[in-house]
């Protein structure tokens, strides 16, 4: 069987921690990217000591210009070729527009949409001339007009529109390129704190990370288009194609106005 590389990014924590853990488990030796004193080299000593993979852990802020090259250069360093990449680094915010700064929203753009296609564009060079998988980490708030999500969606719906294209474009190549849209994922305290919250079917949509790398890794090897973890989003995105827009309008503005208050949402 042929031996897979990966390159993961925001492999620390959260999804792309148990993404990392789902490979690995396949016998796939990682790169693992997050930003330093994230405990990622603890993770990657982890992993090679208790499976028989190579890993290389790269500590780098993807935000930053250069982070590209450098994560080139330090694989082409460790004589490592990858035939994967999962496009998982992302930060995503709850938020009225307003209340979050300039500097936040770059940060976020930079994170979420050019740091993905700048690794793609570096991969596609570099990859090993293997079969080849692209995931790349998008979200269910691509698909939903959700107030206090409105840069953090768009930056999803990029990815969206992105990973479409590409897969298009490789379609008679090697390359598969997957998207996964995952609905809620409890990953941080704060999310766990947040989703715990929820009742009813809105509590139906959260998923822990491992379910979801669990399905996000199947579908990537399935060279799946689209991956949507759990039955309860996929309803979500068939309402989605089947309700017109001024009623989902209607229903969100109702819903928020009733738990928030907050005055803003009314017209
Ligand atoms: N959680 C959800 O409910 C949810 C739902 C739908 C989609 N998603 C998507 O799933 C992906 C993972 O989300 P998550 O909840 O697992 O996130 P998370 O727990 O916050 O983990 C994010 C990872 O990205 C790394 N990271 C953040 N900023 C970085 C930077 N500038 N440079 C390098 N690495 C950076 C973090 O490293 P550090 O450990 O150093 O911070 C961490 O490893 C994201 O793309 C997110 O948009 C999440």
């Amino acid at each position: 069987m042929e031996k897979h590389t990966a390159i993961i990014t925001g492999a620390s924590q959260g999804l792309g921690k148990a993404i990392a853990l789902e490979l690995v488990k396949q016998g796939t030796d990682l790169i693992l990217v997050a930003l330093p004193q994230s405990g990622l080299l603890y993770l990657g000593n982890f992993l090679e000591r208790n499976f028989t993979v190579k890993v290389l852990c790269i500590e780098a802020d993807l935000t930053q210009m250069d982070a590209v090259d450098f994560i080139f250069n330090r694989v082409s360093e460790h004589d490592m070729v990858p035939n994967i990449l999962v496009n998982n680094a992302g930060l995503g915010n709850w938020d009225w527009f307003s209340d979050k700064s300039l500097h936040f929203y770059k940060m976020q753009i930079d994170l979420n949409i050019t740091n993905t296609v700048c690794l793609t564009r570096m991969f596609l060079e570099n990859r090993s001339e293997l079969q080849s998988y692209i995931l790349n980490v998008g979200s269910l708030a691509a698909r939903f007009i959700v107030p206090k999500k409105q840069v953090y969606g768009a930056t999803k719906s990029f990815i969206s529109y992105f990973t479409n294209c590409l897969r298009l474009e490789m379609a008679h190549t090697n390359i598969s390129v997957s998207l996964l849209s995952p609905g809620g994922i409890n990953t941080r305290p704060e999310l766990l704190e947040q989703n715990q919250q929820l009742t009813g079917f809105a509590r139906l949509t959260i998923l822990d990370p491992d379910k979801v790398a669990r399905m996000a890794v199947k579908g990537m090897f399935e060279k799946k288009r689209h991956i949507v973890p759990g039955w309860a989003n996929i309803l979500l995105l068939y309402l989605d194609y089947i309700i017109p827009l001024r009623f989902q309008e209607m229903i969100i503005r109702k819903r928020l106005k009733s738990f928030l208050g907050d005055k803003r949402l009314v017209p």
